[in-house]
């Protein structure tokens, strides 16, 4: 397919209703959780992004039956497959296929995982996820960059994270279920999509307690059954919504959306003087004519979201007075800095903090994304940036956002893709 670029003419102030699609990150590991059982499983609201498309070839490769039907909804039959192995073609346009290992290694007693490598917002390794795996029974080797994992009986055991890892956390979940005895993961992830996994697996039939706490234990069973599921809406693409409007000075609806998610988001945009009401299922986000700064620190939920970060920065480079956002989470979470120091931002970089003296207006440049949340940052820079913003490598937004230019232009932004 012909490159593709965006091109943004800034200036528009957002307005209107917007609804949130499926959440791709709870998408991708129930997806994987689906090996688990024989039975066809049904995951609705799936949202359709590259992302979730890959995670469909690599377990579609591992001899597994996925089909889309009604739009937006999988069907998953894992009843009859055999192959454990996840090629590298695969895992290097998709870290998150990881997350097949624990379900075939409880499924298959085997698993070949290509080693992912490290991607441009960090080196992120998967030595959490391998020593859970351990723990549990399984022989691990990494060969010519390839995970080999073998089995005969998994074991419950207990495991303790030296960082609450999202990935490791599902990874080990996953791979427990169908182990003998107890698994416990302390310093485990409290993230909306572990929680979600959580629900889904004890759907399936399977014995996990202490869901959204740093205590989770697992209690193996022998046999888990297929369940028809809806997945939660997307908190990232919500939160990237609410401050495409707080950035424009908008007024948008933001439906389908669960705001007891977006809580470490909603508090900053209110210290930075943007309105916000909540319903049920409901944000409403009005943005001032120019948002105070506000310093953020990115940590493990319930803290600040990583994936929140450079969106925020984006809104950050046009605020009122001086804001140190910190990154914790990923080492190298800031490329769309340079970018936006070509669009005019004031920003400066000492180790894992940026130092951002906000600017009166950003000026259109042609820009790159090099990452999905990063490439969202730049969007977000290009709406309110003087004249047109020519955004290229936007194949990283199509990992993450459905739509994205659809649902800005009927919000009003002047936005369209065109051919590179
Ligand atoms: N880490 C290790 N060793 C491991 C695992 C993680 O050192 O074995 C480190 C990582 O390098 C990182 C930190 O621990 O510094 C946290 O990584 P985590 O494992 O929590 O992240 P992940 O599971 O690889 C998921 C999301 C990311 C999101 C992070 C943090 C999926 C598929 N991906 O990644 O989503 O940023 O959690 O919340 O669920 C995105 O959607 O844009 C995205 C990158």
């Amino acid at each position: 397919m012909d490159p593709e670029k965006l091109i943004i003419s800034g200036g528009n102030r957002l307005q209107g209703t917007v609804k949130i699609n499926g959440a791709k990150n709870s998408a991708l590991s129930i997806m994987a959780a689906t090996l688990l059982t024989k039975d066809v499983c049904i995951l609705r609201n799936v949202p359709r992004l590259t992302d979730v498309d890959i995670m469909t070839k690599v377990i579609r490769k591992l001899g597994v039956k996925v089909e889309w039907k009604e739009d937006n909804n999988l069907y998953i039959d894992s009843d009859n497959f055999n192959n454990y192995e996840a090629p590298y073609e695969l895992v290097k346009m998709m870290r998150g296929s990881i997350l097949v290992m624990g379900p075939l290694l409880a499924r298959l007693k085997r698993a070949k995982i290509s080693l992912p490598g490290g991607c441009a917002i960090g080196a992120r390794p998967v030595d959490y996820h391998l020593k859970g795996f351990e723990a549990l029974g399984a022989q691990v080797e990494v060969e010519k960059g390839y995970i080999e994992a073998k089995v005969n009986i998994l074991k419950g055991d207990e495991i303790y994270l030296d960082f609450p890892s999202l990935g490791a956390t599902e990874n080990i979940m996953m791979a427990a279920c169908l182990a003998e005895g107890v698994t416990k993961i302390e310093n485990a992830a409290k993230d909306p999509e572990v929680v979600e996994l959580g629900h889904f697996l004890n759907k399936m039939g399977a014995k996990v307690e202490g869901l959204g706490t740093d205590l989770i234990e697992i209690e193996g069973v022998k046999k888990l059954h297929g369940v028809d599921y809806t997945i939660i809406p997307d908190r990232i693409e919500a939160g990237t919504y609410m401050i495409a409007a707080a950035i424009t000075g908008g007024d948008v609806l933001i439906e389908k959306v669960d705001p007891l998610l977006l809580k470490p988001l909603i508090v900053k945009l209110e210290e930075a003087g943007v309105r916000i009401e909540l319903e049920k299922s409901l944000i409403k986000v009005t943005g001032p004519h120019r948002v105070k700064a506000v310093d953020i620190k990115t940590l493990p939920f319930p803290g600040f979201p990583t994936d929140m970060q450079p969106q925020f920065m984006a809104l950050s480079c046009v605020a009122k007075g001086t804001s140190v956002i910190i990154e914790t989470v990923f080492e190298k979470r800031f490329t769309h800095i340079g970018d936006l120091i070509r669009m005019g931002a004031d920003i400066k970089v000492e180790g894992h903090s940026a130092i951002i003296k906000g600017v009166k207006k950003l000026s259109a440049a042609p820009v790159m994304a090099s990452d999905l949340r990063g490439g969202a940052a730049l969007v977000l820079a290009g709406l309110v940036a003087e004249g047109t913003t020519e955004l290229s490598r936007i194949y990283h937004l199509d990992r993450g956002y459905v739509n994205l230019e659809e649902k800005l232009t009927s919000l009003g932004a002047d936005i369209k893709r065109v051919k590179e």
